[in-house]
């Protein structure tokens, strides 16, 4: 039965023919490498965070605060990592988060679509972000067979609303992922100091451009007037939610709804109160708000609140450890961020794909030593603070 952590024979037998990896396998060098290869303005909007950095790093070294302890004399020779979320057998926890600068991550500007296919390749569903260089019908189907889903950062206009979400159902999407902590942009030093936003310099909004209710607020079509574009999209995204917006949010999809940027134990009962069908504990990678608290140290809670719904987890995940800590901590599913967009940097499908199978060969064979061979195993196992 092939496994995951068999990539790393593929490495080792290549190194016997004089191949090593054109890429990395380990986040710190592959972080060194995209930050030598990409455009400053790509990269400090990439790489950087919100205020002095302190949640961004926190996110990731609050993983280091977290153990496991191995189980001796299990048989771990077959291992399986599948999972159920919404209805789907999934055959890892992995996917990829949304990352709204994809589409420019790579050379050619169809990131996205590049995205697309690194998850099809690894196995991996993707989150399609609303901010993207090739309209969402395009992303879906350069998924090929692979299920995706689609994040939606909710216009104020009601009738972009319907019609984005519309257009991911029709597209195939599987779920509907609203991002509930980005109504406005944190403050990002990185990017002020450059006076960089790529979104006011008409980047990724492929999926406002090619849509109907879009371009029915626009007094010419889009590729006639960039600069209206760019005015109108910075009128229309980011409407305030409340939890009064919730029935509304709930009512414009019958697919499985997903809210991510979930941290406090009380928002996820009221999400599910509400109808949502998962959570999605995330601090935007430290992005968005600066406050210091780990998202991985905020997911117990969150977890224990949700009972028997899913949560989804992302922020500070670097490597498999971080996978498997994180699903022995409740997630059910867990997200790569940075990482697989520094992969799409260096090697566009096959980069992304690559670090995502790095962090899935690392993470199925610290179970296989571990003494886990399921994921239930690994949840019964449970994390420990060090
Ligand atoms: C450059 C960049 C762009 C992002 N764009 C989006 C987005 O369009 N929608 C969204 O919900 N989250 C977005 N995120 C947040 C990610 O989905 C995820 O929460 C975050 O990357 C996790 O942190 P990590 O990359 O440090 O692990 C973005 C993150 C980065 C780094």
């Amino acid at each position: 039965m092939p496994h995951y952590g068999d990539y790393q024979h593929e490495i080792y037998f290549g190194g016997l023919l004089g191949r090593v990896p054109s890429l990395p396998v380990d986040f710190a060098t592959l972080e060194a490498r995209a930050a030598a290869a990409l455009a400053p303005s790509v990269l400090s909007y990439l790489q950087g965070g919100c205020g002095d950095e302190l949640t961004q790093r926190r996110n990731a070294s609050a993983f280091e605060d977290w153990g496991m302890i191995p189980r001796m004399m299990v048989d771990c020779s077959v291992r399986d990592l599948s999972i159920e979320l919404l209805g789907m057998t999934l055959p890892n926890p992995l996917f990829m988060a949304p990352i709204g600068i994809n589409g420019i991550c790579t050379q050619d500007g169809h990131g996205d679509l590049a995205a697309a296919r690194a998850s099809e390749m690894a196995g991996v569903p993707f989150m399609a972000s609303t901010l993207s260089n090739d309209p969402l019908e395009a992303v879906a189907q350069a998924m090929g067979a692979q299920p995706g889903f689609f994040q939606l950062y909710t216009p104020k206009d009601e009738a972009l609303a319907r019609s984005l979400v519309s257009r991911a159902e029709a597209a195939g999407y599987k779920a509907i992922v609203v991002t509930l902590d980005t109504w406005v942009t944190g403050w990002r030093p990185r990017d002020l100091n450059s006076a960089n936003f790529p979104q006011l310099r008409g980047a990724v909004l492929a999926n406002y451009t090619s849509d109907p209710a879009f371009c029915a607020t626009l007094a010419k079509p889009p590729q006639e007037d960039g600069a209206a574009v760019v005015g109108q999209w910075a009128a229309t995204f980011g409407r305030v939610l409340t939890w009064d917006d919730l029935p509304w949010l709930r009512s414009l999809t019958s697919l499985p709804l997903i809210l991510k940027g979930i941290c406090h134990p009380d928002d996820a009962r009221r999400a599910i109160d509400g109808g949502a069908d998962a959570i999605y504990c995330s601090n935007h990678g430290g992005r968005q708000a600066n406050g210091g608290i780990a998202a991985i140290d905020m997911l117990p809670g969150v977890v224990a609140a949700a009972g028997s719904i899913p949560v989804l987890f992302d922020s500070g995940v670097r490597s498999g450890t971080d996978v498997v800590k994180a699903l022995a901590l409740g997630a059910r599913a867990v997200g790569v961020g940075r990482p697989y967009a520094y992969g799409l940097a260096l090697g566009g499908a096959e980069g992304a794909a690559h670090v995502l199978r790095c962090i899935l060969a690392e993470a199925d064979l610290l179970m296989a030593v571990n003494g886990y061979p399921t994921i239930a195993a690994v949840r019964a196992a449970g994390a420990q603070r060090r």
